[in-house]
């Protein structure tokens, strides 16, 4: 699909193009959402805050929830197990005129999905239920949310899905896995097909999406609306624009990794800029045989400079 074409609409929001940079923790910051947005990713999920930080700790969450103009639609992504303070921080949240807000119903963390919170809130449907209605009666934006397949004792995704629209959620993102199999182990395609098949609200499929092919695979087998791209954007922001990481010729791979860090050297200043850099300038060396000690040497490196340098020799070497 053309990254300008309309995919699906959330409420009358128009959403171009299919692809959909998952939310994830500790990397969905403005530099890399901003980077995968320009690359075509369709919506810019921000990674998830608790609703307790919105309210009590805005100093730790505002990084987070950053964006700029040119990276609309965005939508922020809130998690948490009380439906009162989840209402609250939305309505700070709204103040900052994200796109949407969606609820987190999907975290299998033990910290969090074990307090009732993220994929919590599965096992409680009715509670889920209410936090949605709560959402979509005092909110002037779109709600959607992101869930799993349910619990291994508890496959209970349809039902979820249906709830969320039934009480105002106007697009829901599935991840195709049970909260025991975490991140890993096979999607299952035929179950997200169902639950897309019975929704009027746009699904988006998410689960273990690395090549071009299986964007098509995924939607072919379900009919999802658009898919979800965590991990295999992390190490191949190019596969929004639909191509695969050994497509993409080293010099481009050098000139993204350096656009990057600058982003992320402008949004974090030089310090934590650098270290925060280093999980994403692993992915993007990943493919490229090089010398352990080489590779050790400009992760561990704190000198902006020295790393550019070390970078660029790297690179020479590889071109
Ligand atoms: C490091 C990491 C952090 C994540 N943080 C979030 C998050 O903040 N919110 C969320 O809904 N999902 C989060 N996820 C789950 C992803 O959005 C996605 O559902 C999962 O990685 C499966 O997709 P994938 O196989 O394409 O990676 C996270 C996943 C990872 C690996």
């Amino acid at each position: 699909m053309p990254r300008n074409q309309t995919a699906f609409l959330v409420n009358d929001l128009e959403i171009k193009g299919n692809l959909v940079l998952a939310p994830m923790d500790g990397y969905t910051d403005w530099p890399f959402r901003s980077i995968c947005r320009e690359l075509g990713s369709s919506i810019s999920y921000t990674e998830f805050v608790k609703a307790e930080d919105v309210l009590q700790r805005p100093h730790y969450i505002k990084d987070k929830i950053h964006f700029t103009e040119d990276e609309r639609p965005v939508f922020f992504q809130i998690y948490g197990n009380s439906a009162d303070s989840l209402l609250k921080a939305a309505l700070i949240l709204q103040k900052l005129e994200p796109d949407a807000i969606d609820i987190n119903m999907g975290c299998p963390n033990r910290s969090i999905a074990g307090r009732g919170a993220g994929a919590g809130l599965m096992r409680t449907p009715i509670k889920a239920a209410r936090i949605v209605k709560s959402f979509s009666k005092s909110l002037d934006l779109p709600i959607t949310a992101k869930i799993r397949l349910g619990w291994k004792d508890c496959q209970n995704g349809m039902l979820l899905s249906q709830i969320i629209e039934e009480f105002g959620g106007s697009l829901v993102a599935v991840h195709a896995r049970s909260k025991e199999q975490g991140h890993e182990g096979k999607p299952d395609l035929n179950t997200l097909a169902e639950i897309k098949d019975r929704l009027k609200i746009p699904v988006l499929g998410n689960g273990g999406i690395r090549q071009v092919d299986d964007i098509e695979n995924m939607i072919n087998a379900t009919g999802c609306d658009g898919v979800m791209i965590g991990r295999g954007a992390v190490h191949n922001p190019w596969i929004f624009s639909r191509r695969n990481r050994h497509e993409v010729k080293p010099s481009e791979v050098q000139e993204l990794m350096l656009e990057h860090l600058d982003r992320s050297l402008s949004f974090y200043g030089p310090a934590d800029g650098l270290v925060l850099f280093r999980k994403f300038a692993a992915e993007y060396l990943k493919p490229y045989s090089l010398e352990r000690e080489t590779r050790r040497e400009l992760l561990m490196e704190v000198d902006v400079g020295k790393f550019k340098q070390l970078a660029g020799e790297i690179f020479s070497t590889i071109n």
